[in-house]
């Protein structure tokens, strides 16, 4: 199966690029999953119901979140009804919303998806490491699952390459989400799990994380806010992970970096298209 993760949705210019390309892309690449985090969709801080179905009408299967997942206060009450958006899975017991789901991909396969957040420069939440592993345990590959997506939202590379071997063999793929910088060290890892510490931002990339530049340059200069932060709205990148997954394994046989649009230079999963 083919899978595509999409990294935090970032405002207006983000979410324009990701529903106005993504029907495309999930067609012209034969995309049976894709997951995207949209935890910055709304003007840059949480998701609403509105965009949260926006995402789903263009193609996506699960919404993931992160930090920010709870900014739009109405998100407290849709998640309890929206299965597919899921919120970190560490949180304490008793936060709305759910951390893991189950989900059928378009051939059919059952996936799990698990969003948790690192701890290291993060909120302090519970082990994500424990909390992934009791997913992962009671609903393994072949076990109940056929192929297993984790997005791990968090600062520190360290942490998020830590969890991509504790899972290698035993997941699909782990896509770091939160900092908005695309890394250059997507692989498959020696177990079989697609890997890449972060797969970026889909916004528009002349800005500071997705915002316009002069409010944070001021608070750096100054240490005094002086104004909101406002996403920036040039055209976005859209930025992401392709995996392709062996059905028989529900390990992962190739993976490769997606920059598409804005100011990026463009990598395209070419093995796709083949
Ligand atoms: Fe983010
Ligand atoms: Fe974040």
């Amino acid at each position: 199966m083919r899978l595509l993760a999409l990294g935090d949705v970032v405002g207006r210019s983000g979410r324009a690029a990701v529903i106005g390309r993504l029907p495309e892309l999930r067609s012209r690449w034969k995309l049976d999953f894709v997951v995207v985090n949209a935890e910055n969709a709304a003007g840059g801080f949480g998701i609403t119901e509105a965009i949260f179905t926006d995402l789903l009408d263009a193609g996506a299967d699960v919404v993931t979140l992160g930090n920010h997942a709870f900014d739009q206060k109405e998100a407290l009450v849709f998640i309890e009804r929206q299965p597919r958006l899921l919120r970190p899975i560490n949180y304490p017991p008793g936060t709305p919303g759910r951390g893991s789901g189950l989900f059928k991909s378009a051939n059919g396969a059952d996936v799990l998806v698990i969003n948790a957040m690192g701890l290291v420069f993060m909120p302090e939440l519970a082990d994500p490491f424990r909390a992934v592993d009791a997913e992962i345990e009671a609903c393994g590959l072949k076990r109940g699952a056929d192929a297993i997506l984790i997005d791990l939202h968090a600062e520190a590379t360290s942490e998020k390459q830590a969890m991509g071997y504790f899972v290698d063999g035993r997941a699909s793929c782990v896509v770091g989400t939160h900092t908005h910088a695309p890394t250059a060290d997507e692989r498959v890892l020696p177990g079989g799990t697609a890997f890449i510490s972060d797969i970026g931002m889909c916004g528009d990339y002349d800005s500071v994380l997705g915002m316009v530049k002069d409010e944070p340059l001021n608070r750096f200069l100054t240490k005094i806010p002086r104004s909101r932060m406002e996403p920036a709205m040039g055209p976005a990148t859209i930025s992401g992970l392709a995996v392709d997954i062996d059905d028989a394994t529900g390990l992962a046989t190739r993976t490769a970096g997606v920059r598409l649009g804005g100011v990026l230079a463009p990598t395209e999963p070419h093995f796709w298209v083949e």
